[in-house]
Formats: C-alpha cells, sequence, structure tokens
C-alpha cells in the first residue's frame, strides 16, 4: 500500500488511510455475508453468527506505534500496524471456524500474510481464536490499493471468554492477582470443553435428522 500515500502526513492522509480500510472491511465483510447465505440455502444453517468490524482509533494506534518504538507517521502506520481494520466473525462449533478459514482461503484475491492458530495451540492466558492477516484489494478511481485487515475467527463461547478477559487485563493494567489468570485459565478449559461438547451434540443432532429423513423417504 506504499505507492498510494499522495499528501504527506497531514490530516488529508489520515482520511485517505481511514477511507481505504473501511472500505477493505465492507468488502470483506459483505463477502462473508454472501457466504453465509449460501450455506444457509445450501446446507440448511449459518456457520456465522454475527460480524463486528472496526477501525483502530488514532490514539490507540500511536499508543502501538510508541509501544514498538515507531513515530507516529502515516507511513509507519500502514507497514507496522497490522490491525488498524479488524474484522472480528463470530461462530457457533469450533467446526465452522475452521470452514470458514478454508473459504476466506478459497478467495483467490484475498492473499494471506499470516495466520496464528490459537484455537488449536491456545496462548498461556487461556485466550483461544483463529487470526489472520490478509490484504484485499480496494479500488479507487484510479488505481489498486491492498489494505491489511486483521481477522479474528471465534466461537461464541470463546468471545465470551475474551471479552472478559479483555476486560479484567484492561483493569489491572495488565497485571492480574494470579488466582483471577489461573481461574482465567480454568474457565478458558471449560469453554473449550463446552465448545467440543456442544459441537458433538450437534453432529448427533444433525445424524438422527438424516436418518429420519432418510426413513420418511423409503416409506
Ligand atoms: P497485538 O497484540 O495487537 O500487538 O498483536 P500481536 O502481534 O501480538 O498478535 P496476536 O495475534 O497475539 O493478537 C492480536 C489481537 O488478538 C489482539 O490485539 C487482541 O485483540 C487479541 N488477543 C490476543 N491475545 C489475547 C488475549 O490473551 N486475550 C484477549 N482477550 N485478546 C487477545
Ligand atoms: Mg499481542
Amino acid at each position: 500500500m506504499d505507492q498510494y500515500i499522495t499528501s504527506g502526513d497531514g490530516i488529508d492522509s489520515w482520511k485517505e488511510v481511514t477511507l481505504i480500510y473501511s472500505a477493505a472491511l465492507r468488502q470483506i465483510e459483505a463477502r462473508m455475508d454472501v457466504l453465509n447465505e449460501e450455506f444457509q440455502h445450501v446446507h440448511k444453517y449459518n456457520p456465522i453468527e454475527h460480524i463486528k468490524a472496526r477501525i483502530k482509533t488514532p490514539e490507540s494506534i500511536v499508543k502501538k506505534l510508541k509501544r514498538h518504538g515507531y513515530e507516529s507517521t502515516i507511513q509507519n502506520m500502514v507497514s507496522y500496524i497490522n490491525d488498524i481494520a479488524g474484522l472480528r466473525i463470530i461462530c457457533s462449533f469450533t467446526s465452522d471456524i475452521y470452514r470458514i478459514v478454508d473459504m476466506i482461503r478459497a478467495q483467490k484475491d484475498i492473499n494471506i500474510l499470516s495466520v496464528k492458530d490459537y484455537v488449536t495451540f491456545p496462548k498461556a492466558s487461556g485466550y483461544r481464536s483463529y487470526h489472520m492477516i490478509v490484504t484485499v484489494p480496494v479500488y479507487l478511481s484510479d488505481r489498486i490499493v491492498n489494505a491489511k485487515v486483521e481477522i479474528q475467527i471465534r466461537t461464541v463461547a470463546m468471545d465470551f471468554w475474551a471479552s472478559l478477559e479483555h476486560k479484567i487485563h484492561y483493569k489491572f493494567e495488565g497485571d492480574a492477582p494470579e488466582h483471577i489468570r489461573n481461574e482465567l485459565v480454568e474457565c478458558s478449559k471449560m469453554v473449550s470443553d463446552l465448545d467440543a461438547r456442544m459441537l458433538s451434540l450437534n453432529e448427533e443432532i444433525i445424524e438422527i435428522s438424516a436418518k429420519q429423513n432418510a426413513q420418511k423417504t423409503t416409506e
């Protein structure tokens, strides 16, 4: 995206950046809506519960640049901050996460820069989620710009855990008491167990309905 900056580091550039990143977010969100609708049509269920999109605030971009030792320039934020545009996709079951990942991979013009699978390999905190940094082409009047988007994919249960953990992390400024951290790790295991049990319950239900339907057609 380096070549698109036309007006230095002023407010015009910031406006242009916001415009491009929100266009990128809208594009991916729209594509996910299409996949969800098509999936509903073919398989009679929605892999996606809901989607949250956000653009990082200028304050938090500046803070992150500082933390990494970079000056606050438009050039630096575009190059070093991967989550200016963020999309969180919430689904019901763990299997839906990988289904969505495969569908994103199949989109030829979405370029995957990096992947972190904290679902199979949770963080020490207990955090679970599937992360992808992708670029998507944004068509402007006179050029095409590839904009980075951070996609986080997780189940409703993982999202519940992550929201509470985030609140606690914020409240204690990253230094929560040990018993609280331990309790969060325990809760994360329960979330993982819940996800696994809900998945197998759902699979059993699908199997039973398939059998019932087969029976109906032979009757
Ligand atoms: P930043 O944390 O954004 O600097 O990115 P990173 O390069 O460390 O990447 P990572 O994939 O670890 O985290 C990206 C984002 O995932 C974070 O900004 C959070 O939104 C989320 N995240 C990562 N770890 C945790 C966690 O332990 N708890 C919660 N609640 N969210 C997390
Ligand atoms: Mg981090």
